[in-house]
């Protein structure tokens, strides 16, 4: 060490140590609180966090998703702890509320079971609290948001919490994040939830909640995001649309509503609308106030509605995906829709749509699957379809189509289902691309499709030599791909897959 070095460390160190100490005596108990409550916490985790180790690293506020801050009045203190996706497991301990001065608790994406600590909801400095996507278990606290003044963010999703919703909710009064999806909670959402004012998101999805929606959820003015879809509400679904002008995703899909929906026209930011699996019987919207030149989602399938495709339809123009599946759908199918450029994801099947397949759907460059099957589609399968380049699954089973296959369709290169089964084809089946590996039961039904072979040209065999179920392989486009497509953009499927993948079941509309 130079001479200057030892100079310098000379002056320096007493000034130092000076300082600390100071610092610490005036603070020691403080601080020695935060250390107890997260040797505390680690003593009550069943793995270890490697560098939480006060005989290696004797300043906590280095351990790793821990961050201390220098705060008036009160000293350096814990602030911050970040644990997600960090593996751990076990059970939070009541010695974490020592952390007083917490603003952010995040333990999202990790094996912790057991109830929370009540005495966590008295920590009145929160701000954030992610306990989302753990095996936590038991009854919602209903002593909630008793000290949460502050809380802006609150996410219990994808748990095992059970019960109900509580009241005492409605007094978390700065609240602008509530996701409380995932869960095994029942019985009706008790009406203090439409007082928070700040509330952008609230996702409900996912439960066995229950009961009418209260009209009081259009008092929600800043709602942003509403997802109550997979639950059991029922009854009409109130005209909250009017103070709901910055809605952008509104899903209730899966429930048992009913409704008109000419409402919906206040709503012109939608770009997620989520109606499936309700209604009876009921007549799609036709109104033309209906504008939603943002929408990106619509899905209305499954639900016995009646009518036709609505020319509204035709100015949303950003549209991903469209599901009219399972309804009662009549008219043609508009060639207007082969404006999509956007479009990946078109499933009018089971409905009784006649007429042809419009040419124009070979400008769906993007388009990942198109399912048509079940209608009463006539007329010949256009050759403009090869200009769907990125097609994967193409099902246009049980319709009336005539004609032959157009060759121009083995363009299609990522095509790996096709199925053009019971309808009234003629001709060679193509050979070459993609064609030679679609089953057998992908063409019959057709009495005039033939392949060909090089001993002369052979019938196509008779429907008993079927390889497979015919369903099994449609199984790829049932609800789970659809839910999947759906999270897709709306939120990130990554987070299922890629990131932890043991919530399985609990996965399709993950936030
Ligand atoms: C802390 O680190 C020391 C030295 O590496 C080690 O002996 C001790 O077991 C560690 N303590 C804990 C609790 O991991
Ligand atoms: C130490 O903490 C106490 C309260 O816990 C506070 O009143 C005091 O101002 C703090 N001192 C410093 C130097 O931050
Ligand atoms: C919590 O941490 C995870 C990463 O582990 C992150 O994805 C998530 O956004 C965080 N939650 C909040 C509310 O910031
Ligand atoms: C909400 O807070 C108010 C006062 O802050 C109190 O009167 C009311 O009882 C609380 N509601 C619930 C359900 O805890
Ligand atoms: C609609 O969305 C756009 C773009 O996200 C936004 O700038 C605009 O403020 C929104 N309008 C309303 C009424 O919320
Ligand atoms: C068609 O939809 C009806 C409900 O409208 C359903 O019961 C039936 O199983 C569906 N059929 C097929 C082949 O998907």
């Amino acid at each position: 060490m130079g001479f200057h070095s030892l100079f310098l460390c000379t002056i320096l160190i007493p000034f130092i140590s000076f300082g600390t100490s100071t610092h610490e005596s005036q603070n020691f108990t403080s601080r020695s609180n935060d250390l107890k409550a997260l040797n505390g916490f680690s003593s009550c985790l069943e793995s270890t966090i490697l560098d939480w180790n006060s005989s290696t690293s004797p300043d906590y506020c280095t351990w790793s998703g821990v961050t201390c801050d220098a705060l008036p009045h009160v000293g350096t203190r814990v602030v911050r702890l970040e644990l997600g996706s960090t593996r751990l497991s076990g059970k939070i301990c009541e010695s974490l509320a020592g952390l007083d001065q917490l603003r952010v608790l995040n333990l999202s994406y990790n094996f912790f079971t057991a109830s929370l600590p009540e005495n966590l909801f008295h920590l009145q400095n929160l701000e954030v609290m992610d306990f989302s996507n753990n095996h936590f278990e038991g009854p919602v606290s209903t002593a909630i948001c008793s000290s949460f003044n502050r809380l802006r963010v609150f996410k219990l999703s994808n748990n095992f919490f059970s019960g109900e919703i509580p009241e005492n909710l409605g007094n978390c009064s700065s609240l602008q994040h509530l996701s409380i999806n995932g869960n095994d909670l029942s019985r009706s959402l008790p009406e203090s939830i439409f007082q928070l004012q700040n509330l952008n998101e609230l996702y409900l999805q996912n439960n066995k909640l229950s009961g009418t929606l209260s009209e009081e959820v259009g008092k929600l003015s800043n709602l942003v995001e509403f997802d109550i879809s997979n639950n059991d509400f029922f009854g009409f679904l109130p005209n909250i649309f009017g103070g709901l002008t910055r809605l952008k995703v509104f899903n209730v899909g899966s429930n048992r509503f009913t409704a008109t929906l000419e409402d919906l026209s206040h709503c012109r930011n939608l770009s997620m609308l989520g109606l499936s699996k309700n209604f009876h019987n009921e007549e799609m919207p036709q109104g033309q106030n209906l504008e939603f030149s943002n929408l990106k989602v619509f899905a209305l399938g499954n639900s016995q509605i009646k009518g036709s495709i609505p020319n509204w339809l035709s100015g949303c123009k950003m549209l991903q995906m469209l599901d009219l599946s399972w309804n009662h759908l009549t008219g043609s199918i508009p060639s207007w829709i082969g404006k999509f450029n956007n479009l990946y994801y078109l499933d009018l099947s089971n409905n009784s749509f006649t007429g042809n397949i419009p040419q124009s759907f070979g400008n769906l460059k993007g388009l990942h699957v198109m399912d048509l099957k079940h209608n009463s589609l006539s007329g010949p399968i256009p050759w403009e379809l090869s200009g769907m380049t990125m097609l994967e699954i193409l099902d246009l089973s049980h319709n009336k189509l005539s004609g032959e296959i157009p060759q121009s369709l083995i363009e299609l290169s990522f095509l790996s289902s096709f199925d053009v089964s019971h309808n009234e084809l003629h001709g060679e089946i193509p050979t070459k691309g993609q064609f030679d590996t679609f089953p057998t039961t992908s063409f019959e039904g057709n009495k005039g499709l033939y392949r060909h072979s090089t001993s002369g040209f052979m019938p196509s065999p008779p429907d008993e030599t079927r390889a497979q179920p015919h369903h099994q392989k449609l199984e790829i486009i049932g609800f789970p791909f659809w839910f999947g497509a759906l999270a897709g953009f709306l939120i990130t499927i990554a987070i299922c897959f890629a990131s932890d993948g043991h919530h399985p079941t609990k996965c399709h509309q993950a936030n």
